[in-house]
């Protein structure tokens, strides 16, 4: 059953060091931006990927707020303009006149949260803002730019940290690229 899971990784994009770094960051920019607003602040947090990020994270928020948790995943290229998107898991209240916060771990193409930004909006929120650890910028295909951003990577697959291949490598403590080979086979 052992196995050395870091055997299967490239080169490491952000240590835990860096990781640790980025939420101070990104949290104290949000317990700022939100500092005076009068709504509810409702963390919502896009499963499974962005669990470690999101409890990083919101622990260093330092305003009153709620966490709901989604998960979503949006069909391929033919349904871009339509803007569907299935949800497996929803939210549990209303976010009317909220302000709320996406918390992802990586924009890709894009397609995931600009679909979720239109079913929020359609929702009542008073505010929908995304915060994602990762950001692949060359990789998109829809116009959407996240509020906060952990950090961008290049076009490369990545795990660890809450992101997976085939469901495995979340519980690696870093992220790191992998080894082509592993996917290849
Ligand atoms: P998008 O709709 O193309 O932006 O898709 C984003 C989703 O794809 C993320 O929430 C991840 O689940 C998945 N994803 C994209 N790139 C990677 C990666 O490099 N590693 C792991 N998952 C990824
Ligand atoms: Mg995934």
């Amino acid at each position: 059953m052992y196995y050395d899971m870091q055997q299967d990784i490239e080169e490491v994009l952000a240590d835990e060091k860096t990781l640790a770094e980025i939420c101070d960051r990104l949290a104290a920019e949000i317990t700022k931006d939100y500092r005076d607003s009068q709504k509810d602040l409702v963390f919502v947090v896009i499963l499974k990927g962005s669990m470690h990020f999101a409890s990083d994270l919101i622990r260093r928020i330092e305003l009153p707020c709620e966490m709901e948790f989604m998960k979503v995943s949006s069909y391929g290229a033919s349904t871009t303009t339509s803007g569907f998107i299935q949800v497996h898991l929803d939210l549990k209240r209303d976010v009317r006149d909220a302000d709320v916060i996406v918390i992802e771990d990586i924009i890709d193409s894009g397609r995931t949260l600009e679909k979720l930004s239109h079913l929020l909006a359609d929702r009542g929120a008073n505010s929908v803002r995304f915060c994602t650890l990762l950001d692949k910028p060359e990789r998109r295909q829809v116009k959407l730019d996240a509020d906060y951003v952990g950090m961008n990577i290049p076009d490369a697959f990545v795990v660890g940290y809450g992101l997976d291949y085939n469901e495995k490598y979340r519980n690696i403590p870093y992220v790191g690229i992998l080894k082509p080979a592993v996917y290849q086979k």
